[in-house]
């Protein structure tokens, strides 16, 4: 029997057949990452994979919308691993680093450690994208590099924004399950060559995701910047004025001024928001240069959290971990109240599909749109069983 964990890696793959075939109409649940530019974003995503694999860089490094499926396998060495979303704290040979910590006390052999971990290339977590079939990337380097180069290639070398995705899938046992888009940063100003209605354009091509009434909001603000300032709150509230569908995240906690917090904002006090705010500390620009590892970070937050005078209240709530949790159960609980919708477009689709393919009539065979539509169809059938069999189990409930 279907159980609710099954239903993102099953709407992802109704998502594939989509992207694959060209059809948009069917606006599946997802998750989508808005906020300005360095508000913190890719971190957010890094921390969610637990590995470093986005592009960096000043100006605007993500030019094309990245769709990004998360989906947890089960580990080669279940008992020996410990999973950076279950173990409270991963960290085994006590070199433990806190943020505030002085992270030029790093011993050598420290960051030996740290290089040797980076770059083993477990064979327990890979990517693939949708454009290379087949390839497995077990080196996110790569994975880094062929999110460039798919950048350049249709949204042009340092210019310019595509609204075609990439598609990248992630398979790694230190995962939840979650669909996630990386859209451009909203930014004022030009910088360089870009155009000058970059502003527009970028904001055109987040409404394209984020004003379908499927799409959740993953709205990012720095918490140096006052709440009434925040790009992604003002843009949330344009197609989600009731703030139903937006979930505040506040990074930068660690960046305030000294004796201010954002204990307030957290607990949902100053802006009204269904799913709440969360608080986040990602790496510093300088833990980056040190080469502190995402699951290094995910500890040093934990701890912040923890150990903070006033977040220690409320420490159990805060957080990427506690991010990763709220957002597998916000989405599997916002896909189980879509499915009837899915379920009708679905079938609209396959009766439309059946229609175009009978009106090649006996030509079927050489026609190649006919051929494209019989494939189309039939990989949607063989999803439209399993997806109804997975609504009709009702084991939905979400405790
Ligand atoms: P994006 O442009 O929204 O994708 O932002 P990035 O994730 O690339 O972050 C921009 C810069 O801010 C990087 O140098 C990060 O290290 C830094 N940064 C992001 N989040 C935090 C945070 O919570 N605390 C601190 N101190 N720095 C952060
Ligand atoms: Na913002
Ligand atoms: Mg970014």
């Amino acid at each position: 029997m279907a159980s609710l964990e099954d239903l993102i890696p099953t709407v992802n793959k109704l998502q594939d057949v989509m992207y694959s075939s060209g059809i948009d109409s069917l606006d599946l649940p997802i998750l989508a990452v808005v906020g300005s530019q360095s508000s913190g974003k890719s971190s957010i995503l890094e921390t969610l994979v637990g590995r470093d694999f986005l592009p960096r860089g000043t100006g605007i490094v993500t030019r094309r919308p990245l769709v990004l499926q998360l989906n947890n396998i089960p580990s080669l060495y279940n008992s020996t691993t410990p999973d950076s979303f279950t173990a409270e704290n991963s960290n085994k040979n006590g070199t433990h680093k806190n943020i505030g910590d002085d992270l030029t006390e790093l011993s050598e052999s420290d960051i030996a450690t740290i290089h040797t971990r980076e770059s083993t290339n477990s064979h327990e977590e890979w990517g693939e994208f949708l454009h290379k079939p087949g390839q497995k990337f077990y080196d996110f380097n790569e994975i880094r590099r062929e999110i460039e180069f798919e950048t350049a290639r249709i949204a042009g070398k340092n210019k310019g924004i595509s609204k075609v995705p990439i598609n990248l899938k992630i398979f790694s046992p230190h995962v939840l399950n979650l669909t996630l888009v990386d859209l451009p940063g909203i930014t004022k100003v030009p910088i360089g060559e870009q155009p000058h209605d970059i502003e527009k354009q970028i904001k055109n091509l987040i409404l394209d995701y984020v004003a379908t009434p499927n799409c959740l909001i993953l709205a990012v603000t720095p918490a140096n910047v006052d709440l009434v300032n925040s790009e992604s709150l003002k843009l949330a509230k344009e197609v989600d004025p009731q703030g139903k569908r937006t979930i505040g995240v506040v990074t930068k906690l660690d960046l305030m001024d000294s004796g201010t917090h954002a204990l307030d904002i957290l607990l949902g006090k100053v802006y009204p928001l269904k799913l709440g705010f969360v608080g986040i500390v990602n790496r510093s620009q300088q833990d980056i240069q040190l080469n502190v590892t995402v699951k290094e970070a995910l500890d040093n937050e934990d701890h912040y959290f923890k150990r903070h005078p006033i977040y220690r209240t409320i420490s159990d709530k805060c957080g990427t971990r506690y991010l990763a949790k709220l957002l597998n159960k916000t989405l599997m609980s916002h896909i189980r109240d879509k499915l009837p919708d899915i379920k009708t477009k679905l079938n609209n689709l396959i009766t439309q599909t059946e229609k175009e393919l009978n009106s090649y009539g006996g030509t079927a065979l050489i026609n190649s749109k006919a051929n494209k539509a019989g494939i189309i169809l039939q990989l949607i059938n063989i999803f439209a069983k399993n997806f109804t069999s997975s609504i009709d189990g009702n084991s939905m409930d979400i405790n």
